[in-house]
């Protein structure tokens, strides 16, 4: 195992952003970056022993800055949705920046993924990132002190430990954003994949991607992955679901959530053989398609295409400050919050 240290750009106002690297000794790599806790590669093995970068994004500082579509990045206080940019703890209401069709609040308006990290080698598998959140950033209550620590493994697992802590009573729900094309980066469309999603329900959502507040049967749906089925055969099936996101984009409620480690989801792509699992002790998981990328260059040059790119978002569901029956992420000043996910690759 080895981690390297280098240079990766500077920021318009002078801050430096390094890039680091973990290498195992299979030859599976992962670099992360200082600038929104970003992964930006993740060099892994198919079948024949063909390394590839599976991570969609940029290999630049200027793409990631100028990005419009999260790649790679750290998501918080609040990933995902939050309806009407509002919420309220202990009757005291929130007001958020929206931005989001000016209604809603989508991943905390780019807080936490625009920030400068620090950095620090935990040993030589592991980068912890850290940053210090301000109280009221977008409207949202508390300084909250916030690591990250990505740790490779031997076996393929790259773990992903989030803790926070807030001096005020507030919401938080981190995720990473990252999209992985399994084929590789530059293999086009994600549509051939398979993926399966150990989820018995799912949460609907209105026109703006808002939970509605029911918890669905993804029975006789395009929702069920409970066996792995190729994304692209119902990705665009006459259901309102699929239409009012424009492909998957939605929540899945992983079964027998407890707060144990658990196996979320399966992608698989059978031209190269590569697998990702993703664990996660959460209650949920975004599976979103990609369906927004519009061809913007990233990686050597090439466009990333509608579809290009899957993310697996672990999470607590979306909009949950609303919805007193989802399971809950207020957290009381001082009280932990600490979650783990794993991406594990392996070919077969
Ligand atoms: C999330 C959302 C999507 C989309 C992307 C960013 O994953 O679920 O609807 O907004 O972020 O493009």
């Amino acid at each position: 195992m080895s981690v390297k240290i280098s240079d990766f750009g500077v920021l318009a106002n002078g801050t430096k952003i390094q890039k680091y690297t973990i290498e195992n000794s299979q030859g599976t790599s992962v670099s992360v970056i200082t600038y929104g806790a970003t992964l930006i590669s993740a060099l892994v093995a198919d079948r024949n022993g063909v390394f590839k970068d599976v991570i969609v994004g940029f290999d630049d500082l200027e793409g990631c800055v100028e990005r419009t579509d999260y790649q790679g990045v750290v998501v918080g206080p609040y990933a995902n949705r939050i309806g009407n940019s509002e919420f309220s703890i202990d009757g005291i209401k929130y007001k958020l920046n929206s931005n989001e069709n000016g209604v809603t609040c989508l991943h905390s308006c780019g807080e936490f993924n625009t920030a400068v990290w620090n950095a620090e080698l935990a040993d030589d598998s592991s980068v912890e990132m850290s940053y210090v959140s301000p109280d009221g950033v977008n409207g949202f209550p508390g300084r909250i002190n916030v690591s990250v620590k990505y740790t490779l493994t031997d076996d393929n697992e790259l773990k992903l430990e989030y803790s926070a802590v807030s001096d005020k009573k507030t919401v938080i729900n981190l995720t990473n954003h990252a999209y992985f094309n399994l084929g590789g980066f530059d293999s086009g469309l994600i549509l051939d994949h398979t993926m399966q999603i150990n989820a018995d329900c799912y949460t609907p959502v209105d026109e703006l991607s808002i939970p509605t507040g029911e918890i669905a049967s993804v029975e006789n749906t395009p929702f069920d992955l409970r066996t792995a089925k190729r994304i692209g055969d119902e990705i665009d099936a006459d259901c309102e679901q699929l239409k009012f996101t424009g492909g998957y984009d939605h929540n899945f409620c992983i079964s027998g959530y407890d707060g144990t480690l658990k196996t979320a989801a399966v992608a698989f792509d059978s031209v190269t053989g590569r697998k990702l699992e993703v664990l996660t002790d959460l209650p949920g998981i975004q599976f979103y398609a990609g369906n927004f990328l519009k061809g913007t260059i990233g990686k050597s040059g090439k466009p990333m295409e509608k579809r290009s790119g899957f993310c697996l978002e672990t999470q607590f569901y979306p909009d949950t400050p609303n919805h007193p029956d989802f399971p809950q992420c207020t957290f009381e000043a001082g009280e932990k919050y600490h979650t783990v996910t794993v991406f594990k690759f392996s070919a077969e």
